[in-house]
């Protein structure tokens, strides 16, 4: 695989824009596994359509599953936030799920959970299918789910920080921007971990990361 021209011409980005827009068509009318039932929308991800990152989480909660869009809750301020201090917005990077339909414990629709692995694998042709549009030089991963999903490695507290690849992009696992809320939100130890992730998946696309700021 050839490392992607790192500045995509408009026809390109047009040309991924109109893909994704088909991908995302296809995700609306997906009954491939039991989570299609419980949906109020689809959550394909949304963001430039030739990103130099792609962030990777874990599927849609309740406020993602109300507006079909990705990170648009608590844990997605606490993204947004992070992409900020590395010097970006959220406009020039893509933001997606390893499942697009959201997962609850029951019927009820209150407490979410991961998705399953059966689940994660009916959802990923579209994951696949989006990166093959969206051609990102680097993919991080945001907890267990996306790890597993696209990697099949379980164990984030491990594999965090270490660089894989996924089908010839470099891939960095981190944690859930949930994980750190849980644990105490941006001024934590595991906070600055998540920090030094962030500042090696800077490097890697050439960019010098910035000083290190708490996300505001
Ligand atoms: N958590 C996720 O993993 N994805 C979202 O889109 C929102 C919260
Ligand atoms: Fe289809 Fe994925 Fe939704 Fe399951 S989670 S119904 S595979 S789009």
């Amino acid at each position: 695989v050839s490392t992607p021209s790192p500045q995509p011409s408009e026809a390109d980005v047009e040309t991924a824009r109109v893909r994704l827009a088909e991908i995302a068509a296809e995700i609306a009318d997906c009954r491939k596994c039991p989570l299609h039932r419980t949906r109020t929308k689809t959550v394909p991800g949304q963001g430039f359509p030739r990103p130099e990152i792609l962030f990777v989480g874990e599927g849609p909660g309740q406020d993602e599953d109300r507006q079909g869009l990705a990170f648009v809750g608590r844990a997605g301020a606490l993204l947004t936030r992070m992409i900020v201090a590395m010097g970006l917005t959220r406009d020039e990077v893509f933001i997606a799920n390893v499942v697009k339909c959201r997962a609850t414990e029951n019927y009820e629709m209150v407490k979410d959970r991961a998705p399953t692995l059966d689940e994660m694998r009916a959802c990923l042709p579209y994951l696949r299918a989006q990166i093959a549009a969206l051609r990102p030089r680097v993919i991080v991963t945001l907890g267990n789910a996306a790890l597993e999903g696209l990697l099949g490695l379980k164990g984030i507290t491990r594999l965090r920080g270490q660089w894989r690849e996924y089908e010839g992009i470099p891939l960095m696992p981190t944690y859930h921007p949930s994980f750190l809320l849980r644990g105490g939100g941006d001024d934590t130890a595991r906070y600055w971990e998540v920090w030094d992730d962030l500042c090696a998946v800077l490097r890697r696309i050439g960019r010098e990361p910035p000083p290190r700021t708490r996300p505001r």
